[in-house]
């Protein structure tokens, strides 16, 4: 039993790595995420530094975080390296360059926020990557964030995902 469990379902996105004009780029499937801090916009993520994204990385500190519903897609990039084969090739994926960096966005998503990183902190096989967002775009969105909130997929662990239901809660 893991001890990381306990934080699942959990959001899971798709960062996307690399340089649009120098031709890299890359996608892989990420669910321990979380926002940092409001004053200086800031996400940070542990990546693996095993990873192909990891490389990216680290030669053009900066990173793309896409929210989106495809579910297949997320496994897709999230069972492959980008060492090993061209997921945007392989994969047919569509991606655009971001607007204030040259950073992959997926097309086709909930959101996408553009990252340029600002801190990185080594613990064990991970880098732990604190990204200032520099520009971030969302679709049916308001105060209280996703119209449709239940197309934001969970990772439950493995290979099983779920959704939210479509129900809110108050307290009193
Ligand atoms: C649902 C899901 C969530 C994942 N979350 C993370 C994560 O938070 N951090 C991480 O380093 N790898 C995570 N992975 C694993 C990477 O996405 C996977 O190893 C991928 O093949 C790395 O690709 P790359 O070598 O092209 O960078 C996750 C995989 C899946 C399927």
């Amino acid at each position: 039993m893991k001890f990381y469990r306990t934080l699942h379902p959990r959001p899971v996105v798709i960062i996307g790595s690399g340089d649009v004009e120098k031709g890299e780029i890359n996608f892989m499937a990420c669910s321990w995420i979380t926002p940092i801090a409001e004053e200086i916009p800031t996400i940070g993520f542990a990546c693996d530094k095993e990873h192909f994204t990891h490389q990216l990385i680290q030669k053009y500190k900066q990173f793309s975080v896409n929210i989106i519903e495809d579910f297949e897609l997320i496994w897709k990039v999230g069972s492959s390296s980008g060492k090993k084969i061209n997921k945007v090739k392989t994969f047919n994926i569509e991606f655009k360059p971001g607007k204030t960096l040259k950073i992959p966005l997926l097309k086709n998503t909930l959101a996408n926020l553009e990252c340029k990183v600002i801190k990185e902190i080594e613990i064990g096989e991970v880098c732990f990557y604190i990204g200032e967002v520099k520009n971030w775009e969302a679709t049916n969105f308001d105060e209280y964030g996703y119209q449709e909130f239940w197309k934001l997929p969970l990772h439950k662990g493995g290979k099983a995902f779920t959704f939210s239901s479509k129900k809110l809660y108050f307290p009193k």
